[in-house]
């Protein structure tokens, strides 16, 4: 029998509430994600997915609740590596720009800037990925793409946290299902599922 302690995790979310403009967005979430692992934030449009994100990342706090940013050391090696791909090019345009390539950017289409984007990412070479939304955009072969390199960062001990209204493929991943915020008033498409016409 072995004898070795189970590793602690490197993300642990103790409780989380959130508050944005004086509403609750997130109530009492809770979380855990190890090296390698994996959450998957699932949710509709306006449930709080993006503020889940932005809490992590430090740009916003939690109205309660411990996210590592408050706990040990631990957080400060955690979110040492953070860099925000927030921006349809980020910071690469004037690099591009610079390099003459400016013009050619600036006319890919959405899905292709999304693949720019994920190329950055793995340029940068961050331990934590925090991804909203990165399947939004993407045809079929960019899903399969962006499902590899997760896998791929996962291998070397990556985290990903990814935020998504969209299925995605992500093995052994904690799914933390946020209910929507406001009860949606029914649309004549939703009546026409409700009574199966
Ligand atoms: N900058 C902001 N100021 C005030 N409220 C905001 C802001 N951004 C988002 N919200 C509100 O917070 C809620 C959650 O938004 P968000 O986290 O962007 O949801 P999601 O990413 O799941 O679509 C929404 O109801 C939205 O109206
Ligand atoms: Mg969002």
């Amino acid at each position: 029998m072995s004898l070795r302690k189970p590793p602690l995790p490197r993300l642990l979310l103790n409780n989380i509430s959130c508050m944005r403009n004086a509403q609750q967005i997130l109530r009492h979430v809770n979380a855990t994600v190890h090296d390698g692992g994996a959450l998957v934030l699932m949710g509709t449009n306006g449930s709080g997915k993006t503020t889940f994100l932005r809490m992590l990342a430090g740009f916003s706090k939690p109205s309660a609740g411990q996210t590592p940013s408050k706990r040990s050391s631990q957080s400060s090696t955690m979110f040492s590596g953070l860099k925000s791909l927030e921006g349809k090019m980020g910071n690469s345009l004037p690099a591009l720009e610079l390099m003459g390539l400016g013009r050619l950017a600036k006319e890919l289409s959405m899905g292709q800037r999304k693949r720019l984007q994920l190329a950055r990412l793995l340029a940068i070479d961050r331990p934590i990925w925090l991804l909203d939304e990165p399947s939004v955009a993407l045809d079929a072969d960019g899903v399969k793409l962006l499902e590899y390199i997760i896998a791929e960062h996962r291998k070397k001990g990556g985290m990903v946290i990814v935020a998504t209204h969209l299925p995605i493929e992500i093995e052994d991943a904690t799914y933390l299902g946020l209910p929507p915020r406001f009860p949606r008033r029914m649309t004549s498409i939703d009546m026409l599922d409700r009574f199966n016409i």
